[in-house]
């Protein structure tokens, strides 16, 4: 493994220094590991083409060599480069989506490595919304190969900070250019299979997808599998988003909610577990009288604002120490459309499933009883 510290360059995210740029897209090209900004949250970008770099990458992140990488793009000419028997449907979605936050899966090239696909013969592809993502990829010219810069089934990153937390020393460069805009990942839809399916909700919103795939086809909920059936949809592992405490998805309407909590809250207090809460501003003004750390991530009927803390709270939770975190979800009509797919997806996940569902129909001591179940 690598011993040297990890050198962290400063841009501007909109104008970044060239000359930074062009140290990056160098060290991309003599085969190291450089973490950059996108739209959605850092990459973790080696060059797609060499074999060697790629490996690096996923021994970096100890991510198992099972879970294909996005390969990012500065330019929807290269898609022939990469991508073999492309439908002119791809060209269509790049044509409307392209710079953004949508990943197509396509036939891999054979130019392209098997490891960045981990084996299979389909290939991953996006181009980034971001003018410093676009900057490095146009300054290195060769596709770039780049999971999210966290370590495996930690949150993903959105700040620089957050990839030196996990990474700081594994890698070469980090390019900091501040927070990123969109804070969760790009949708990834596989357009191999018939019909086309989607694997990933993300930043961009499926309602928008389907006036170009009308048979897209949605998992009804978070597409969740074992550890045995992810080998042939990777990704959709359960565990993923998880940081160290345990969270515990609250669902339901707001003031049953805080009448849970004000029940559940004093309960682990005398077991002695320490107790995180994640709200929304105006619930999180309802709590202070509870012995919890509250962090809050804005109004729930704003979700691009959700989506740009989730990450970085959850991981916020991390250094506070808690044993238990109760976090607050989007109504079960917004989990269904735009982003608010993307925020349930990425919650539930975090939860690893654990869901209690506030209202009238379900006394406390139910809830309780769940509640208890779900301890560590
Ligand atoms: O927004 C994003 O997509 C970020 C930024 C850095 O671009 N990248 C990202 O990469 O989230 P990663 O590796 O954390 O997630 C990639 C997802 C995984 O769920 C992976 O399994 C899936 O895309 N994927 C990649 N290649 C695939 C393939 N050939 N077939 C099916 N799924 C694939
Ligand atoms: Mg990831």
């Amino acid at each position: 493994m690598m011993t040297n510290a990890t050198q962290v360059f400063h841009v501007d995210p909109v104008h970044p220094d060239p000359i930074a740029i062009a140290a990056a897209a160098q060290a991309l090209a003599e085969g190291r590991l450089v973490a950059f900004p996108t739209e959605t949250v850092y990459g973790l970008g080696a060059n797609a083409l060499d074999a060697g770099a790629v490996e690096r990458i996923f021994i970096a992140k100890q991510r198992p060599f099972s879970d294909p990488l996005i390969v990012h793009l500065a330019d929807v000419a290269q898609l022939t480069d990469v991508a073999i028997n492309i439908p002119t449907v791809a060209y269509a979605l790049a044509e409307r989506f392209w710079p953004g936050p949508l990943t197509l899966v396509l036939r891999r090239h054979p130019n392209v490595p098997a490891n960045v696909s981990a084996g299979r013969d389909t290939v991953a592809v996006r181009m980034p919304a971001h003018p410093v993502a676009l900057a490095l990829l146009r300054a290195c010219a060769l596709p770039i190969a780049a999971p999210s810069a966290n370590l495996f089934s930690r949150p993903s990153p959105t700040t620089a900070q957050h990839v030196l937390d996990d990474l700081d020393g594994r890698i070469d460069i980090v390019i900091d250019a501040g927070p990123t805009p969109i804070g969760l990942e790009s949708t990834v839809i596989d357009l191999t299979q018939t019909p086309p399916l989607l694997l990933r909700p993300g930043g961009t919103a499926v309602d928008a997808l389907r006036a170009f795939l009308p048979d897209l086809k949605t998992p009804d909920g978070p597409l969740i599998t074992s550890e045995k059936e992810s080998a042939a949809s990777p990704g959709t592992l359960l565990k993923h988003y998880s940081p160290r405490g345990q969270v515990i998805l609250l669902a339901g309407e707001s003031q049953a909610a805080l009448r849970f909590l004000h029940s559940a809250v004093p309960v682990l207090n005398r077991r002695g577990l320490r107790v995180g809460l994640l709200l929304p501003d105006d619930e999180a003004r309802e709590v202070a009288d509870l012995q919890a750390t509250v962090l809050t991530f804005g109004s729930l009927r704003e979700p691009s604002a959700v989506a740009r803390h989730l990450f970085a709270r959850l991981r916020a939770f991390d250094s506070l120490g808690v044993d238990v975190i109760f976090a607050r979800s989007v109504d079960e009509k917004s989990a269904r459309v735009g982003l608010g797919m993307a925020i349930y997806d990425r919650l539930f996940r975090a939860a690893e499933g654990r869901v209690l569902s506030v209202g009238d129909d379900v006394s406390d001591m139910d809830l309780l009883n769940q509640l208890l179940a779900y301890l560590p």
